[in-house]
């Protein structure tokens, strides 16, 4: 049992002025782990005042200034990813692969941008003009709780990496992880403001930092509700979002495909972070002509992925997160059967042998017709809809027929053939045959996946404004 009573303000943990308290649940086991104290309005007065006081100094930082904070922070993090992960286990209930590259990933985005703050054009010379990329100004930042350590580490790094200080909202119900990562963000010794972490709920801390006058750019992933709100609320204050929202994401398993190597790809995209990503690829597009095979290969692997306590090392799919998630799945579940859909595998209910915990069985849709609003909603849980096509432009037309457009997945055996594929797409990534996660990749969507781009120099763009010097 841990009582978080902190939030971090212009470089100290101090005690927030708001008194509400949200318990903290163990997700493998629905046991009370721990509580939080939450902020108010008040806190992110003072952590945006801690912000803008630092701003003209990080904003006048050089080059070799940045960097040395991205690797005291990168180092910071490496130290013992141990406590990290027994955190991130404990709160999140993500099964150890996952838990093993949030954390290594945590540490590698400083360093990604550390790289490209050394590439980066600051100064540029445009028609006759001096043209420098100055910060737009503090930074406010809202994560979600999927991802807690590499949501902050990304938006952290960004703000250092374009000089804008941060004052970041983490999901409240991830309270336990932000403390821990907070602990090592502080031991990389940077200077006061330039990083504030206020505790609290959306409507109320998000609320508030989402319509403070002295923040410029908000930095928003989660989902495409609030990221409505949050962009209504900015109107007035001229501030730019940007918005990495949900997903739907469509994995075309080409005519050609090997199904050795195209299932096992196309389970672990669909049900990676235990379906709880916004990239998981949970559309699944197969040939109508090999329907039958690649149904049942589906069927077979789905029921060999072990679902279980996140310490076991075999497990793949854990616990959702909250007790509102699960729900939530139940309810899609039951929507997929009402609208007509056949279960594959899967269904309601927890897995067999598990009765504690927001375990959710690994469920795949059959006989499922792109109106369908399993095949049109984002579920955030892991649960798949199987649809055939009959040739390519039929493919590339269900694949593109979403609201979403965040991240796709093609599998081929002819790679060229795959990328002529990807190439129709409009989502903002596109991963062919299996390919490693690319940590310099731009990350973002299209439509109601979002707006704007993070990573690398795409992402400093956003958070950066030109000045142009014109001389006589
Ligand atoms: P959410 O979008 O409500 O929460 C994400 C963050 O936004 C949290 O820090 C939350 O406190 C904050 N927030 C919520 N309402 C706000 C407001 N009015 N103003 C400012 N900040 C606000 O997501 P939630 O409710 O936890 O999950 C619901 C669904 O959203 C999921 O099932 C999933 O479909 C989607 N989602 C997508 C994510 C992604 O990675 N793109 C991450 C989390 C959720
Ligand atoms: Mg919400």
């Amino acid at each position: 049992m841990r009582s978080i009573e902190h939030i971090y303000i212009n470089g100290k943990f101090v005690v927030p002025h708001g008194e509400d308290r949200l318990d903290l649940i163990n997700p493998a086991t629905e046991e009370r782990i721990g509580d939080v104290r939450l902020g108010n309005e008040n806190d992110v007065r003072a952590a945006v005042a801690a912000a803008k006081r630092a701003l003209p100094a990080l904003a006048g930082s050089t080059k070799a200034e940045r960097i040395d904070m991205l690797h005291s922070l990168r180092d910071a993090i490496a130290a013992n990813p141990d406590e990290l992960i027994q955190t991130m286990t404990e709160e999140y209930g993500a099964p150890s692969y996952f838990t093993a590259f949030s954390v290594q990933n945590t540490a590698s985005v400083f360093d990604v941008m550390a790289e490209t703050v050394a590439e980066y054009e600051f100064d540029r010379v445009v028609g006759k003009s001096a043209v420098r990329m100055l910060p737009r100004g503090v930074l406010a930042a809202i994560t979600p709780w999927n991802s807690n350590f590499g949501f902050i580490a990304t938006k952290l790094a960004h703000a250092i990496g374009s000089g804008s200080p941060l004052v970041i909202k983490p999901a409240e119900q991830s309270a336990l992880q932000t403390e821990v990562l907070a602990k090592r963000l502080y031991q990389a010794g940077l200077p006061a403001g330039v990083l504030n972490i206020v505790n609290g709920t959306g409507p109320v801390v998000g609320a508030a930092l989402t319509s403070d006058p002295d923040v410029a750019t908000i930095s928003f992933t989660g989902s495409t509700q609030a990221a409505k709100i949050i962009q209504r609320a900015a109107i007035d204050g001229m501030k730019r979002v940007i918005l990495e929202l949900g997903g739907k994401a469509p994995t075309i398993i080409m005519p050609d495909a090997e199904l050795d190597k195209a299932i096992p790809v196309a389970l672990m995209s669909g049900f990676a972070n235990s379906g709880q990503a916004c990239v998981a690829g949970t559309r699944i597009l197969a040939p109508r002509s090999r329907m039958a095979e690649i149904s049942e290969r589906l069927k077979v692997e789905a029921e060999k992925l072990k679902v279980g306590a996140p310490r076991d090392a075999e497990v793949r799919i854990g616990p959702m997160a909250s007790r509102a998630q699960w729900e939530r799945i139940q309810m899609y579940i039951r929507l997929g059967i009402e609208e007509g859909a056949t279960l594959l595998t899967g269904g309601t209910g927890r897995p067999a042998g598990l009765d504690r915990g927001w375990f959710a069985r690994p469920t795949i849709f059959v006989d499922v017709h792109s109106n369908m609003r399993i095949a049109r909603e984002e579920i955030f849980g892991p649960v798949l809809c199987l649809i055939a096509y009959d040739d390519e432009d039929e493919a590339v037309e269900i694949a593109n027929n979403s609201e979403y457009g965040l991240q796709a997945y093609v599998l081929g055996a002819d790679q060229k053939r795959a990328v002529q594929i990807a190439e129709r797409l409009l989502v903002g990534r596109v991963v062919v045959n299996g390919a490693p996660h690319d940590p310099r990749a731009p990350f973002g969507g299209f439509k109601q996946s979002g707006i704007g781009r993070e990573i690398g120099a795409f992402g400093l763009d956003g958070l950066l404004e030109p000045r142009a010097i014109l001389t006589a």
